[in-house]
């Protein structure tokens, strides 16, 4: 039986369909037909039902200068939630109407340091630029995506969509376009080994990777701080979860603020700390306020984009023994992983609490990026071609 809010069973390949082309950095995009190309080995045909827009997608499409080269002319995209359409010869377990999760994290199968964020970032090594400029150049911002294999993770529809009195947890497309922003904090989160009982600072916590960190920092079983500018959105966290989350504002003032994170750490200070700023919030106060209430043996998870360099304290790794470690992406396994604490049941896609899905069509581009950059708050934002 079909659970009742599943999205349209039918991944009908057509013989050609609509794709949002960029032709260069800062070019408007155009949409094209195009034909629907057929999953070889290895490959697998996606009809895409939602993909990711990111904060900086807009600037990585628009800006040549912004750190993100692109193999243009291309298909842009990101994450997404799609129907199995065809699969490749080779394919073994994943079947044809069947809802898969696409990481957009592709790696060469012949050696693991040639990498592409599909749709978002090539790398400028020879061999990264082989596997972006080739087979794998053309990404999820259209109806149909010809995708690796291994990228494409099933996800147990009946368990995510029936409703809980069949035993599912009552899901929607919407629901499931969170896990969008989940999947990259968890693997900075799962490198540390973020365990239940611990705690954790999550920085910043205001955005949309940020306040995802936050939800799944709750869901491994940890006491949440979480720190960010924004009041009202640290408001909004803060009745997540009474118990064991609390919201503190970066004043700009170190010693106040490392007061008040030791008001809720206590005298030993707190387990981990978890950060992805963006490039802007390189100077930000916060990078010493929460090494200052660290514990000794603490681990530091960083993710994002602080390009000016960050002024940690030298002697205070060291004394403490602090261990940082610095994540791009995540692995298969930890995909896997992330997927399954959805399904448990373990985390929950709250559309409440987690906010918004603002959806697109493929020909609304513009407006889609310029809402991705702009509201920046919990939420998502998507393609829906
Ligand atoms: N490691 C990886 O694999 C990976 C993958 C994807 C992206 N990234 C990087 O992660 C970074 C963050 O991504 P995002 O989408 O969350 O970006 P974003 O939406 O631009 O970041 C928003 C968050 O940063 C805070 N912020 C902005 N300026 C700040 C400042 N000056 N001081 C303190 N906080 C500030 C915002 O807080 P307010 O509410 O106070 O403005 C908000 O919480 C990006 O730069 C991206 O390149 C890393």
């Amino acid at each position: 039986m079909a659970a009742p809010n599943s999205p349209s069973s039918t991944a009908a390949v057509s013989d050609h369909h609509n794709a949002l082309v960029l032709d260069e950095v800062g070019k408007p995009m155009r949409l094209e037909l195009r034909p629907t190309p057929k999953p070889g080995p290895g490959s697998v045909l996606i009809r895409i039902l939602a993909s990711s827009i990111r904060a900086n997608s807009r600037r990585v499409y628009q800006e040549p200068t912004s750190g993100h080269p692109l193999p243009t002319p291309f298909v842009p995209g990101f994450a997404a939630i799609g129907r199995v359409a065809e699969t490749g010869p080779d394919a073994t377990s994943l079947q044809g109407g069947q809802l898969v999760f696409f990481d957009p994290y592709i790696i060469a199968r012949d050696s693991s340091d040639a990498k592409y964020i599909s749709g978002l970032m090539e790398c400028v090594d020879e061999e990264s630029r082989r596997l972006s400029r080739g087979e794998w150049r053309d990404s999820t911002f259209a109806e149909f995506a010809n995708l690796p294999l291994e990228n494409c993770f099933p996800l147990d529809e009946a368990r995510l969509m029936r409703t809980p009195q069949d035993g599912g947890l009552g899901y929607t497309l919407d629901n499931l376009t969170h896990l969008f922003s989940m999947l990259i904090p968890f693997g900075g989160l799962a490198d540390i080994n973020l365990k239940a009982g611990e705690t954790a600072i999550i920085a910043p916590a205001t955005g949309r990777y940020g306040s995802a960190a936050v939800h799944l920092a709750l869901a491994l079983g940890a006491r949440v701080i979480a720190i960010g500018r924004n009041r009202t959105i640290l408001e909004q966290l803060a009745t997540i979860h009474p118990q064991r989350l609390s919201a503190i504002p970066i004043t700009g003032d170190v010693d106040a603020d490392t007061q008040a994170l030791r008001t809720v750490t206590g005298p030993s200070g707190a387990d981990v700390f978890w950060d992805m700023s963006p490039p802007g919030a390189g100077t930000s106060t916060h990078f010493t306020s929460s090494l200052n209430a660290l514990k000794n043996g603490a681990r530091i998870s960083l993710m994002g984009s602080v390009l000016s360099g960050v002024g940690f304290d030298y002697m205070q790794i060291l004394i403490k023994g602090l261990t940082i470690k610095g994540t791009w992406m995540c692995t298969k396994e930890q995909t896997s992983r992330l997927i399954k604490m959805v399904e448990t049941g373990l985390l929950q896609l709250d559309a409440q609490s987690m906010g918004p899905v603002r959806k697109f069509r493929l020909e609304d581009w513009a407006v889609a990026f310029d809402t991705g950059a702009e509201r920046t708050e919990p939420g998502e934002v998507v393609i829906t071609p």
